[in-house]
């Protein structure tokens, strides 16, 4: 399948991995790059730029395919030194930055001053269309169904997509509630390029991550996540478990004069306890809604090949056979 995403960044599936905290590191993004998709290793998930530079040398160790680095614009006071990053990032060889969370206007230059192409995470048209204006080579469309962070609007992608194509001229890939060929030719539909997946790629043999999780996964269904943090306008959709649980009784408690502070137990410091230890119940990790069509465990490979073999068969018989 060709498409203006499979030639931005060189692949041969529409299928970009989504960078994931405490999940994409070398293993993973070498696996979907491996298997023809584009593999994205998550820059913050490293604590410091050496450590990053390290991750993507693992990284080519593994794979020749091309593979991107994730690069999340926090709303912190502490802002991690992203100029070092994007160095390590330009002197890897990298030539794909995800980025997402805040705009990545102050870091365009020195990005495309080394030929990166940048497909940049947004979750409404107008933050697409500043994407678009600053230069930024594709946006993924995030929608309100996804794991992570879908913003304050709501809006879910049978209408977001759509809304996108029509105003952006940038290509744009679909994510958030994609799993299969199903949700990839429906992407494609609505005038997507392609589709990216966080949820789907943890349930898969080579995310590094516990069993506990992938299994987690695979046993929720899709009304198992929760929205938390709307009261801080940092809106993010979880998995539920005793610590979601908790931290959702403290904000009903506390209502509109929430703090981060009061919840700190509950969302700090827990992607290393629940993806390396397996405590399930440690606090509040992101999880999409599409944990409820996702039923196994498969490779990467076994995935993508199933996803672009399910995506031909509804396009050139289902779809096509309607019609005769
Ligand atoms: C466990 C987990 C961690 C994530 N961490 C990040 C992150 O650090 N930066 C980022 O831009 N997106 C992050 N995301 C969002 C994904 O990249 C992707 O946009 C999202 O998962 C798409 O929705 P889906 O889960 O329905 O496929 C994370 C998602 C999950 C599930």
């Amino acid at each position: 399948m060709k498409t203006r995403i499979t030639e931005l960044f060189g692949i041969r599936h529409p299928i970009i991995q989504g960078g994931m905290h405490y999940v994409g590191f070398a293993e993973l993004a070498a696996a979907v790059s491996n298997a023809g998709g584009l593999g994205i290793i998550t820059g913050l998930t490293q604590k410091t730029p050496e450590l990053l530079a390290r991750e993507i040398a693992r990284c080519h160790e593994m794979t020749d395919q091309p593979f991107g680095v994730n690069l999340t614009f926090l709303p912190t006071f502490a802002s991690p030194p992203y100029p070092e990053y994007i160095a390590a990032i330009i002197e890897g060889g990298i030539k794909s930055v995800e980025t997402a969370g805040r705009s990545p206007e102050a870091y365009m230059p020195a990005l495309k001053a080394a030929g990166i192409k940048v497909i940049h995470k947004c979750t409404s048209v107008r933050h697409a269309l500043k994407a678009e204006r600053i230069g930024c080579d594709a946006v993924s469309v995030d929608g309100f169904e996804c794991g992570g962070h879908p913003g304050e609007d709501d809006v879910p992608n049978m209408i977001l997509l759509p809304r996108a194509a029509e105003e952006l001229k940038i290509p744009f890939v679909a994510s958030g509630g994609m799993a299969d060929g199903r949700s990839l030719v429906a992407a494609l539909a609505l005038g997507a390029e392609g589709m990216n997946m966080g949820t789907r790629f943890i349930a898969t043999k080579e995310a590094p991550v516990h069993d506990n999780v992938k299994q987690a996964i695979v046993k929720a269904s899709e009304l198992d996540t929760r929205l938390i943090m709307r009261s801080l306008r940092n809106t993010e959709r979880v998995i539920n478990n005793a610590g979601v649980e908790r931290l959702m009784q403290i904000e009903r408690e506390k209502g509109d004069a929430l703090k981060i502070e009061d919840i700190m137990e509950q969302v700090a410091g827990i992607y290393p306890k629940v993806m390396t230890e397996g405590d399930m119940d440690a606090g509040a990790w992101s999880c999409g809604m599409v944990a409820g069509l996702i039923h196994d465990v498969p490779s990467c490979a076994e995935l993508i090949d199933r996803i672009m073999a399910q995506a031909h068969e509804l396009i050139s018989r289902r779809l096509t056979g309607l019609l005769q």
